[in-house]
């Protein structure tokens, strides 16, 4: 089976379940999977159930579809993803973006929770992904292009759709919630940086730091969708924070910040929405 094959095979087996045509495909980070809670939910696909589809063996990742709207909008919300550094190939982690986009999905919101690089940053914040560095991760579309989705040589200068930034600042604005912006490195993980590798970041240009999202969106803006992403900033990066870090603290962070970030995401979804029609 051809890579196409198996995700036209994974298609297939979410059809057997639901019809359901999304508008908006959202991917939950760390921490931040009760945001699927607040959908009119009209179906659900566990990954289980989807032959060849890779399952997340996070703590605190769950994995399922969960199909629904905000407001009128349509959304697809992957509820736990997949990281490079549970071992799995570049293309089971594009696997279920490009899953999405095929159920026909137009924009992929992306969210993650990220170390605080740029020193303005707090525990707590949330970041608007300007721009992304994907450079010092293996690039996520080496190997034989899908040309039944997009060209060879993507055209990446602007992945963040800025139409999508300008809602998501909006939306921000009206709901009172400060949002800082930034640029997202993505490294492999599992490891948190070293202090070293936080400075080498900050040098390159990096605001914020994390384990997901760039080869996400290359993959969706490779195969045509609009992009947007916002970073929750759950602790300030190694060398800059005073503490050792841990997953805990991550998930401590951002439970306590889950209500506005859900708020943010789901109003900056249903403005996304009325831009689609
Ligand atoms: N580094 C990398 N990934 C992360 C961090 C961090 O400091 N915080 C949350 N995800």
């Amino acid at each position: 089976m051809t890579p196409y094959e198996k995700l036209q095979n994974c298609l297939a087996c979410v059809r057997k379940k639901t019809d359901f045509v999304p508008d908006v495909a959202l991917i939950l980070g760390s921490g931040l999977g009760a945001l699927a809670d607040e959908i009119e939910t009209v179906a659900t696909v566990d990954y289980h159930d989807i032959e060849g589809f890779p399952v997340s063996t996070v703590v605190g990742h769950k994995g399922r579809f969960v199909f629904g709207t905000f407001g009128d909008v349509k959304v697809v919300i992957m509820q736990g993803r997949v990281h490079f550094y549970e071992g799995y190939s570049r293309e089971d982690i594009l696997l279920p973006t490009r899953l999405m986009g095929l159920m026909g999905a137009k924009v992929l919101f992306l969210t993650n929770a990220a170390g605080g690089v740029n020193k303005d940053f707090r525990a707590g914040d949330f970041m608007l992904i300007t721009d992304h560095i994907m450079s010092l991760f293996p690039n996520p579309l080496i190997g034989r292009n899908m040309d039944e989705l997009g060209p060879r040589f993507p055209d990446m200068s602007q992945v963040y759709t800025k139409e999508l930034q300008e809602k998501i600042i909006a939306t921000a604005a009206k709901c009172n919630i400060p949002l800082q912006k930034g640029v997202y490195m993505q490294l492999t993980g599992p490891t948190f940086e070293t202090p070293a590798e936080v400075r080498m970041v900050a040098a390159l240009g990096g605001d914020a730091v994390g384990m997901s999202t760039a080869c996400e969106a290359a993959a969706a803006c490779h195969m045509g969708m609009k992009v947007c992403g916002i970073s929750c900033i759950t602790n300030q990066a190694a060398g800059i924070s005073p503490t050792p870090l841990s997953h805990e603290e991550v998930f401590e962070t951002a439970n306590r910040v889950a209500p506005l970030f859900r708020q943010l995401v789901k109003e900056s979804i249903i403005a996304i929405g009325e831009g689609l029609k």
